[in-house]
């Protein structure tokens, strides 16, 4: 397939600023020092919205081309919403991805399926790709098996998509997030290839060939290559192991 893998590096509210800082020139030289081939694996990492400015400029002044996201974003566009980052002001920052859905929002924040399509729809009014996280809780693979959950996720997920926008979904087992834990590669595949099913039925098989599907939960240089070896496995999205400088640059240079 001519899919471009993508790791993505989701700090969390985990660095204060300086660290930010830090980590990404630390990050931008090792990634110039192995003279990383960003056309086979995209790199995009996802500080909190505070360091987002700063973190983009020393990037930009190494001339590397990092990507950088959101971890969040409203579905509103503009107005009395307090507290909130509409896409407007994330694509201001140059901001090319926005995490969508991911399981701390729908456990801690209470977002919904309708939520995140909404959130869906509002990055793709301001030309930002979302990052749509499904996944199941181990409550979830008990009752109902692997897929299920995330594949309801997603259907409902994509009725916010607009025709012709990119899209790029990430499966991460709640159960596998920040547990050390994770799936095995095949059963990343299973719901993978049942993922891209979905985009195949709502958005048509073209979309489903070029969409990017990442797995995540507990992703480390040590089991990066199995997940990357699957057909329906694009690439990861990194919690844990990407505050970590040497693990995240082996992580980026897996070997397919
Ligand atoms: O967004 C990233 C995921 O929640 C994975 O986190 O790599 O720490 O398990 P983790």
């Amino acid at each position: 397939n001519q899919r471009v893998p993508l790791i993505a590096g989701n700090w969390k509210m985990n660095l204060d600023h300086l660290q930010s800082i830090a980590f990404v020139q630390k990050l931008a030289w090792t990634l110039k020092d192995a003279r990383h081939d960003f056309a086979t694996a995209e790199v995009a990492v996802f500080p909190p919205f505070t360091d987002l400015r700063s973190v983009q400029t020393l990037v930009n002044a190494d001339d590397l081309p990092i990507a950088f996201g959101g971890q969040d974003l409203s579905a509103h566009d503009s107005g009395a919403y307090t507290g909130e980052i509409s896409g407007a002001f994330l694509k201001a920052l140059d901001t090319k991805y926005v995490i969508v859905g991911h399981s701390e929002r729908r456990q801690y924040h209470g977002e919904t399926d309708a939520d995140i399509a909404a959130k869906v729809a509002a990055a793709h009014r301001h030309g930002i790709v979302p990052i749509i996280c499904v996944g199941e809780t181990a409550e979830d693979l008990e009752q109902h098996g692997p897929s299920a959950v995330p594949v309801a996720q997603l259907r409902v997920a994509l009725e916010g998509a607009a025709t012709g926008s990119d899209i790029v979904v990430a499966y991460e087992p709640v159960w596998a997030i920040g547990s050390g834990l994770a799936a095995t590669s095949e059963q990343a595949q299973q719901v993978c290839a049942a993922l891209r099913g979905v985009v195949a039925e709502v958005l048509g098989d073209d979309v489903a060939e070029a969409t990017r599907i990442l797995y995540g939960g507990s992703v480390k240089a040590s089991n990066i290559a199995g997940f990357m070896r699957e057909a329906d496995v694009d690439g990861a999205l990194v919690g844990g192991a990407s505050l970590l400088l040497e693990e995240f640059a082996s992580i980026v240079r897996f070997q397919k």
